[in-house]
């Protein structure tokens, strides 16, 4: 069986850069939750969080997440909440390697100011909820079968790092 390849980690820890990256070095189709949520709603999800609210937003998570945990060797760039649903996580690694991306505050406070298109952090104090958020996190993104940081890597030399992981522990030729 070749399993996909899932990226999880806070926002602004490089998932959708890294995961298209990936797929194509690997010749592998990838797919991000957040579009693929966006698509099926015909609404971003800016809106939908101010039109529906959160929990609207992570029920149409759950489905989607249903949907491509059931792909074969695709590489899945998820949302940075998808691990607060204990299923969503269950059913990405029936199938699934798990890679999750984590980086410093500053750098993640640094990637996520460019657009406004996180509607967790259109808060007051950015830092601060960034910070919130992470340490109610933390232990959920641990779930992951390896942790890379970011912080002060370039693209190219996480994908080795990746790549490294993925052939060691024979996820490229299906062994695993
Ligand atoms: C969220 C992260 C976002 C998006 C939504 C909620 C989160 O994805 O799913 O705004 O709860 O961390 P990115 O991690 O791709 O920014």
């Amino acid at each position: 069986m070749m399993r996909n390849i899932v990226l999880i980690g806070f926002m602004g820890t490089g998932k959708t850069t890294i995961g298209r990256l990936l797929a194509k070095r690997l010749a592998r189709p990838f797919v991000d939750s957040d579009r693929k949520i966006e698509q099926q709603c015909k609404m971003s999800i800016s809106d939908m969080f101010s039109l529906y609210g959160e929990s609207y937003f992570r029920e149409k998570e759950r489905d989607v997440i249903a949907k491509l945990a059931r792909y074969r060797h695709a590489v899945i760039a998820t949302g940075g909440g998808v691990v607060l649903a204990s299923e969503n996580v269950l059913r990405l690694k029936r199938n699934g390697v798990l890679i999750a991306l984590t980086a410093s505050v500053d750098v993640i406070l640094e990637r996520t100011s460019r657009r406004h298109n996180r509607p967790l952090l259109e808060a007051e104090e950015r830092e601060s909820k960034i910070v919130r958020l992470l340490k109610e996190r933390e232990l959920l993104y641990r779930q992951a079968d390896i942790t890379i940081d970011t912080s002060d890597k370039s693209p190219q030399e996480i994908i080795e790092m990746i790549l490294v992981f993925l052939r060691e522990g024979g996820y490229l030729r299906g062994r695993n």
